[in-house]
């Protein structure tokens, strides 16, 4: 009885103490622009999230995503501007395509390629930037650590 309880003391701590690490590559022209609209309107969203700014999501080269992940971070989000608003045409169609290749071999390498999330958010989309950071941390939250960052650690 007593060690059922202590059993059940040491989950609880377990799932308030982990909070998830995310680095979030933006775009600067939508989603980073998104993220500075959600803090300008003071939005409340999770405190998990490092932003690296980036001229457009079609300059991100996947090895970085990877680095991320190898070197730490629970979850990456990757931002960028819709379909069709690129500022530079098509980046983020390409961020698209590499993303899906990347998440093939993050598959392959035997991890979990939901930690990965490509999310197109616009200059105005505040609160979807501050609704998003909010979903991606809680589903962090249950996956728990990223498992790779300890058996890939050097
Ligand atoms: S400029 Fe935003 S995705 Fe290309």
């Amino acid at each position: 009885m007593v060690s059922s309880l202590q059993t059940n003391e040491v989950t609880a701590t377990d799932t308030t103490v982990f909070e998830p690490r995310l680095i979030a590559f933006l775009c600067n022209w939508c989603t980073y622009t998104g993220a500075d609209l959600a803090g300008t309107s003071r939005l409340q969203y999770p405190p998990n999230i490092r932003v690296i700014r980036l001229m457009c999501s079609g300059a991100l080269d996947p090895v970085y995503v990877l680095k991320a992940l190898l070197e730490g971070a629970d979850g990456v989000l990757i931002g960028g501007c819709h379909p069709g608003d690129c500022h530079y045409v098509s980046g983020n169609y390409k961020a698209r395509r590499r993303v899906a290749i990347l998440k093939e071999i993050l598959t392959q390498m035997g991890f979990d390629e939901d930690r990965v999330w490509l999310r197109w958010i616009s200059a105005s989309e505040g609160r979807l930037f501050a609704d998003t950071v909010e979903e991606m941390v809680t589903a962090l939250r249950a996956k728990g650590p990223n498992p790779l960052k300890g058996v890939w650690a050097i």
